[in-house]
């Protein structure tokens, strides 16, 4: 049986990755410190399991740790050998990911995201475990132009948590660079991902304050608030709000599927992809489309634009698409009803 470690795989992506990976026939050994997620999200996969009649309860194994601390990532590795298992791959979830905290407490940020990511990298080393996919972000792209973003545009993060992002994949790249025939990395820029499982059990609870807009516009629709911000309606876009790669979460969990069995089955190298839709939604033809699907009222005000904000920020996928054989299966309306749907099972979050 083939063991894959997710760090972070409590989290919102992370949960809904080792659904797929157990469908898949993995074991999953899940490390979380629950910094921003519940102990409660493996039941839910679980759940979501035996709703389609999967009992696989002893293929999940769940790991309360810190990556900032190296001794609780070797304890995983230290299991599985007591289990006589190895561990084939690392899917690294686990991050701090708001980017306004980011900028207050920029320390935190490298301290969590880039030392605890050198940390887990370390413990691979020296269990000879060489495979890794690493969850980067459309944060690290210079966003200044009306272009699709494709993996060679340049990179020139403006916040801490795109600076990290960026640093972690360099360090990869280092990491590569010293050990060619070693190591399958690949490092995953994802661009906005949203919305739940379909069946409701898992979705979205983070325990820290988001300013993403999905949340916000689910707790409006739920009464929690009054009502939805819009930073700018003076943008250079057609209705001068701005636009988004809203990609449904499920998608990104594929992506990583066929990611990771794609390094499996190839020689040795690095990849950088983008994990898309390459269609762009502004935000108020967002909270339209949700508006309209689930057929409930979101009231809007508009703010000024804020600082780092850009008018167009959409994925170029074709390389995705071309090398994993992978193509997003969901559309803008199947997130706004997933992810209501969620959320109205859920009210109160796990
Ligand atoms: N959701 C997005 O919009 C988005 C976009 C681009 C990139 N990403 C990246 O994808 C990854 C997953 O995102 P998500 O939305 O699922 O976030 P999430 O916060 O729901 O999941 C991250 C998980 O990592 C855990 N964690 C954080 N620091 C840890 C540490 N030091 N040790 C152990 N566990 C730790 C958290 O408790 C949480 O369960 C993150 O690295 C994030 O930066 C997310």
């Amino acid at each position: 049986m083939q063991s894959i470690l997710v760090t972070g795989g409590a989290g919102f992506i992370g949960s809904h990755t080792c659904l797929l990976l157990l469908k898949q026939g993995y074991e999953v050994f899940i490390f979380d410190s629950f910094i921003n997620s519940s102990e409660k999200s493996t039941e839910k996969i679980l759940l979501t399991l035996q709703a389609e009649n999967l009992e696989l309860r002893e293929k999940l194994h769940l790991i309360k740790g810190d990556l900032k601390d190296a001794k609780d990532i070797e304890k995983v590795f230290q299991l599985c050998l007591k289990l006589k298992r190895m561990i084939l791959a690392v899917i690294h979830f686990a991050g701090l990911k708001s980017v306004h905290e980011s900028t207050l407490e920029p320390l935190s940020y490298w301290e969590n995201n880039v030392s605890g990511t050198i940390n887990l990298l370390k413990v691979m080393k020296k269990y000879n475990c060489k495979n890794i996919v690493f969850s980067s972000s459309a944060t690290v792209y210079r966003t200044t132009s009306k272009n699709l973003l494709n993996e060679n545009d340049i990179c020139k993060p403006i916040n801490p948590y795109g600076n990290n992002k960026l640093t972690i994949e360099n360090i990869l790249g280092d990491l590569f660079k010293k050990d060619p025939l070693e190591w399958r990395i690949a490092c995953l820029r994802y661009f906005n991902p949203v919305g739940a499982n379909e069946l409701g059990y898992l979705g979205e609870d983070p325990k820290v304050k988001t300013n993403n807009i999905f949340p916000q516009i689910t707790k409006v629709a739920l009464g929690r608030m009054n009502r939805i911000k819009i930073f700018g309606s003076d943008w250079p876009t057609p209705d001068g709000t701005g636009i988004r790669d809203y990609i449904h979460v499920m998608d990104v969990a594929e992506g990583h599927i066929s990611t990771l069995n794609y390094l499996l089955q190839k020689q040795p190298q690095i990849l950088t992809l983008n994990l898309g839709t390459g269609i762009g939604t502004s935000v108020r033809e967002f909270i339209k489309i949700f508006e309209k699907v689930n057929n409930v009222e979101i009231p809007f005000c508009v703010e000024e634009r804020r600082p780092g904000d850009n008018a167009f920020v959409v994925a170029d996928n074709s390389l995705a698409k071309l090398i994993l054989n992978w193509a997003p299966k969901r559309n803008i309306e199947d997130i706004c009803r997933d992810g209501w749907n969620w959320q109205l099972k859920n009210p109160n979050g796990y």
